[in-house]
């Protein structure tokens, strides 16, 4: 391993210990790296505005952090068990090359707030991934609202119910997803605050230049209070956990409805064969694996969240369990991204079965409508569902499941669809 940036006389180590300290830290801070590396060519120039190092010396600091990075890019650079984390990685190679100027780089600055600053980067584009993936996931959903209105099934309880449609079916979800990208820019607007120079938690005794390495790396404000940048580690992977949880839950639910739709004894939904996989015994299986999966990433967010807030028994001020919530969100983000990811190809490429949907939809279904009919002549709701009732069977005589879908989802009727509405407010998330 390289020299260990705590290193002193005295201090001694054990290997199987090191082991347990390091984990898997290093490997997963390989994800985090050329945030990483941003902020401390942010940091030097800091250092330089106060003059802490030279120009001469913050030249070659920030080329050499520009080399690193660009070497870990191509593979040149392989961050791994070398070192005890990334932090060290960066430090280690600016000495290899610059000797007594790289011993300057980590003046008033702690790992502490290092794996901060990179680990509120690396989540501000993770949730504008978010955001753009959801508005992505509306405007497919939008498009398919608007163009296609078949009659099918709608459910309680999976009890066949009343009359809806594709269109509502989609309509449901571009809002669901709409407000999945409202809440992932809402809780970026929240992450989006700097914390390099909080130091280990305290501040530092220098007047370090923030208000310029807040704005060198596009973050929207300075965290202000050295403790709360500690105790806030945990609470921001949390957040941006949640933001994403409400989208996977929702597209939990959708695989839910797609894998119902697609057995053959709702019929209503086929998907493209590249969305299949087959079985290894069974000749005659075509499986839904990849909704499968998108349902059971939930699972992996979840689990991360949970974790988390497990690991948030603690007191103030930094403690090494932090580091434990790093494979968390890391792991939990992967696993929900990469599912929704997958989401606007499927529903674009989805077909409905017209003809199962309808076959599907009992003169019954009509009920609510008619009762409520009654009652707009007059006659006491109470006693128009009981004459519905009665009449289950015939209550749809005369009636379509078209004349059901304009009552009700027709522009300017009870449940207008509204796309318009939604429209608007989708292209002010995008
Ligand atoms: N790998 C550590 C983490 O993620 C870096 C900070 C180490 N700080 C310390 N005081 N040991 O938390």
């Amino acid at each position: 391993m390289s020299d260990l940036l705590w290193q002193k006389s005295g201090i001694a180590t054990d290997p199987r210990i090191m082991r347990f300290l390091a984990g898997d830290d290093v490997l997963l801070d390989r994800e985090l790296f050329v945030y990483d590396i941003e902020a401390s060519k942010a940091h030097v120039e800091g250092l330089a505005n106060i003059g802490i190092v030279s120009a001469d010396e913050a030249d070659p600091l920030v080329r050499e952090l520009d080399a690193l990075a660009a070497d870990f890019r191509d593979g040149q650079f392989v961050l791994d068990e070398r070192f005890e984390d990334g932090h060290s990685a960066i430090e280690a190679r600016l000495i290899e090359r610059l000797g007594d100027t790289g011993r300057k780089v980590h003046t008033g600055r702690s790992r502490n707030d290092q794996v901060l600053v990179a680990s509120r980067l690396w989540l501000k584009a993770k949730l504008e991934g978010l955001r753009a993936t959801c508005t992505a996931i509306a405007e497919v959903c939008l498009d398919r609202a608007g163009r296609e209105v078949l009659p099918m099934p709608g459910y309680t309880h999976l009890q066949r119910a009343v009359v809806s449609s594709t269109a509502m079916w989609f309509a449901g979800f571009a809002e669901a997803f709409i407000d999945n990208a409202w809440r992932a820019r809402q809780t970026l607007e929240l992450i989006d605050a700097n914390p390099l120079g909080t130091a280990a938690g305290y501040g530092v005794n220098l007047p370090l230049d923030r208000a310029h390495t807040t704005r060198r790396l596009g973050f929207a404000r300075l965290q202000v209070s050295p403790i709360y940048t500690q105790l806030s580690r945990g609470k921001f992977e949390m957040a941006a956990l949640d933001a994403l949880g409400a989208a996977v839950l929702d597209l939990r639910r959708l695989a839910w409805d797609l894998s119902l739709f697609t057995t053959a004894e709702f019929g209503f939904v086929r998907l493209p064969s590249q969305y299949t996989t087959g079985s290894s015994i069974m000749p005659n299986k075509r499986n839904p694996d990849v909704i499968e999966l998108m349902r059971a990433s939930y699972a992996s967010v979840a689990a991360a969240r949970t974790e988390i807030e497990q690991l948030l028994s603690l007191p103030s001020g930094y403690q090494r369990d932090l580091q434990a919530s790093k494979g968390s969100v890391l792991h939990g983000f992967h696993r929900g991204l990469d599912a929704l990811a997958l989401l606007p190809d499927l529903l674009a490429a989805l077909e409905w079965d017209a003809a199962r949907m309808r076959a599907a939809i009992e003169p019954a279904m009509h009920a609510t409508d008619v009762a409520i009919e009654a009652s707009i002549a007059g006659v006491p709701f109470r006693e128009a569902y009981r004459a519905a009732a009665e009449g289950a069977g015939e209550t749809g005589q005369g009636r379509t499941p078209e004349s059901s879908l304009a009552a009700r989802t027709s522009p300017g009727a009870g449940s207008d669809l509204r796309l318009d509405a939604l429209r608007t407010r989708l292209a002010e998330l995008t």
